[in-house]
């Protein structure tokens, strides 16, 4: 089978570019601590107590959202869980960090401001294209190795992400060794029972393309979030579009053709919610059954209460269910009685479960559930849908070219 090659596989004293995913939810301009942190603090200590040099690159939202912020932040809150100093430089590949790079002395910790930034890193390029922007050619001359651990961010073709291992040796760090291993095995492994995803999220353009995909794999999709509404909109209610967020046309333009085909083409397959939540005037959580809405005045944020009880059975039967993304903006606790409940559910059976998609991981620890009672959880999102697919995640290809390359 081809591979990659590992820090195990990594020579002694390198100055190493490393990068994170670190891209985390951002409230009121305050980047929130999460799973990315701890895990990613496993491989960034390994390499510090190593005595390599040390340069992390890692993004933070997208240019124009409220999410697309520094990654000062991410320094400190990185320090934290690894326990070691992260430094941080407010600059992408400028002399600034030219000579900040050239000052590590062995164990030092460096963080690149937000590639994002830079004009080179965002197009989906291929990566020949992209190891010759500035941003590549520039950096890679000051480094013996790369190390990719942004399993996460795989399934992006962007310059930090394909562009470098073209240039230098490189190596798979441990959060991207054990999300690939665990995810691949998904892939792979065979259930003779029922197949159950969980569909929900704000990126729902990331996960309608792959339910097509998936529709041989998955016997069922319980479906919540931004997708959800999107495919209630497509079934005929007053719901999915954008009334107080911008989270809805942009999406359904994008992505109506697919919701239409495969609610049309696998309509028994798809469970939608029969009762939707919001805020009432008195600032409560209030639920409506889909049949008496009868407009969209404002957000819908989670879903209803009968909605669980009719994804519970669905859960207690399946041999395996995947969840991909939150059912509800679970971080207020009004809203999470859909992820909870979902969560809870899969917790108390003994199926083969995992948990990807963001910041959906967030709820088990945020809401007291054990992260044991779950097969694997992932800090992935749109890669890990895509691993479920048996989709070549482009990162990991250019790690697998880097290590047949070199061999
Ligand atoms: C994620 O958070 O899923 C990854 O970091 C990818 O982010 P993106 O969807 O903004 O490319």
């Amino acid at each position: 089978m081809r591979s990659f090659r590992t820090l195990d596989d990594l020579p002694a004293e390198q100055r190493v570019l490393v990068r994170l995913d670190l891209n985390s939810p951002v409230e009121d301009g305050v980047v929130q601590d999460n799973r990315r942190f701890s895990r990613h603090a496993v491989t960034v200590s390994e390499l510090a107590e190593t005595g390599h040099r040390i340069a992390l690159m890692a993004h933070q939202g997208r240019p124009g959202r409220d999410t697309f912020v520094s990654l000062e932040q991410h320094a400190d809150i990185l320090a934290e869980h690894a326990g070691v100093d992260v430094d941080f430089v407010a600059d992408t590949f400028g002399d600034e960090t030219l000579a900040a790079v050239r000052d590590l002395d062995a164990g030092d910790v460096l963080l690149l401001e937000n590639t994002r930034m830079t004009d080179d890193e965002l197009p989906e390029k291929e990566p020949e294209e992209h190891a010759d922007s500035d941003f590549v050619r520039t950096l890679a001359p000051e480094f013996d190795a790369y190390v990719n651990d942004a399993y996460s961010a795989a399934h992006r073709k962007h310059a930090s992400l394909v562009g470098f291992p073209l240039r230098l040796p490189s190596y798979a760090g441990r959060v991207m060794q054990t999300e690939y291993e665990a995810n691949t095995a998904i892939a792979e492994r065979e259930f003779d029972g029922d197949v159950t995803m969980v569909v929900g999220g704000t990126k729902a353009t990331d996960v309608i393309g792959v339910m097509e995909a998936l529709d041989e794999k998955v016997d069922r999709f319980l479906l919540g979030g931004v997708a959800g509404e999107l495919f209630l909109r497509a079934a005929g209610y007053p719901v999915g579009e954008d009334v107080d967020t911008e989270l809805f046309d942009e999406q359904w333009d994008a992505n109506e053709e697919t919701i239409r085909s495969v609610l049309e083409e696998r309509r028994e397959q798809v469970t939608l919610a029969s009762d939707l939540a919001y805020e009432d005037a008195e600032g409560e959580r209030a639920e409506i059954d889909m049949d008496d809405i009868v407009e969209k005045t404002q957000a819908f944020l989670d879903i209803g209460s009968g909605t669980v009880a009719d994804y519970e059975p669905a859960i207690r039967d399946s041999e395996a269910v995947f969840v991909k993304g939150a059912l509800g903006v679970f971080e207020d606790e009004r809203f999470s009685v859909g992820t909870v409940g979902v969560l809870e559910a899969i917790a108390d059976t003994d199926c083969f479960s995992v948990v990807g998609g963001g910041d959906t991981s967030r709820a088990i620890t945020m809401y007291g559930m054990a992260e044991d009672d779950f097969s694997h959880v992932s800090i992935a999102g749109g890669a890990y849908i895509r691993a479920l697919t048996g989709e070549p995640l482009p990162a990991v290809e250019l790690l697998i070219r880097s290590a047949e390359r070199d061999a």
